[in-house]
């Protein structure tokens, strides 16, 4: 499988992306192609909402920046994995507007499975991530709910996190 993770955190060393590479790890153990996106890292501009994509020039957004090489990636993937920490209770805003701006595409049919790997400082701050999660990729795009993966405090950057990110990697062979 081709899997593409779009990652939402800031931080290339913290606590979102050692659960990521862990993930990566097991999921090329497994014979898989991980390619990893930093979306805090590109610059990727909130959905303008001008329909243009829509009214004009169908699944072309008429926005030029960085999402323009985010969107043959998905377009190629077979899962793609959502990776974010917990911004005030939800996916971070960089992760978000590169949700946002799937718009343009609409819903890849060659993506059939996701999951979802959060990490965050408190427990039981999850509730809205996971529902934009479902109803905004699983239930939109019509895909299979591969995983939701959260880490909190003590958690977060532990063993037993790495193993539970590289065994769910190592679990996704092709089908
Ligand atoms: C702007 C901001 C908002 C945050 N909001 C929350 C929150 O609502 N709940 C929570 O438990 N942690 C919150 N945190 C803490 C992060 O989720 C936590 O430190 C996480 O492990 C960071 O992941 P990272 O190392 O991948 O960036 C927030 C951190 C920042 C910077």
């Amino acid at each position: 499988m081709r899997i593409l993770v779009l990652n939402g955190s800031p931080h290339l060393n913290g606590a979102t992306s050692d659960m990521v590479n862990a993930f990566k790890k097991g999921a090329e153990e497994a014979g898989n192609e991980v390619i990893c996106i930093n979306a805090a890292h590109k610059n990727i501009r909130g959905c303008m909402g001008c329909d243009y994509c829509r009214n004009i020039e169908k699944g072309v957004c008429v926005q030029k920046d960085d999402m323009q090489e985010v969107y043959p990636e998905i377009l190629r993937a077979d899962m793609v994995v959502f990776a974010s920490p917990i911004y005030y209770f939800t996916l971070s805003a960089q992760l978000q507007a590169v949700i946002h701006r799937t718009y343009a595409i609409d819903i890849p049919a060659n993506v059939k499975k996701t999951a979802l790997i959060m990490s965050s400082g408190d427990k039981f701050v999850y509730a809205a991530a996971i529902t934009e999660y479902f109803q905004s990729i699983v239930e939109y795009w019509g895909v299979e709910n591969a995983g939701i993966f959260t880490a909190n405090g003590d958690d977060n950057k532990s063993g037993k996190k790495r193993r539970e990110l590289y065994r769910f990697g190592k679990s996704l062979t092709e089908e």
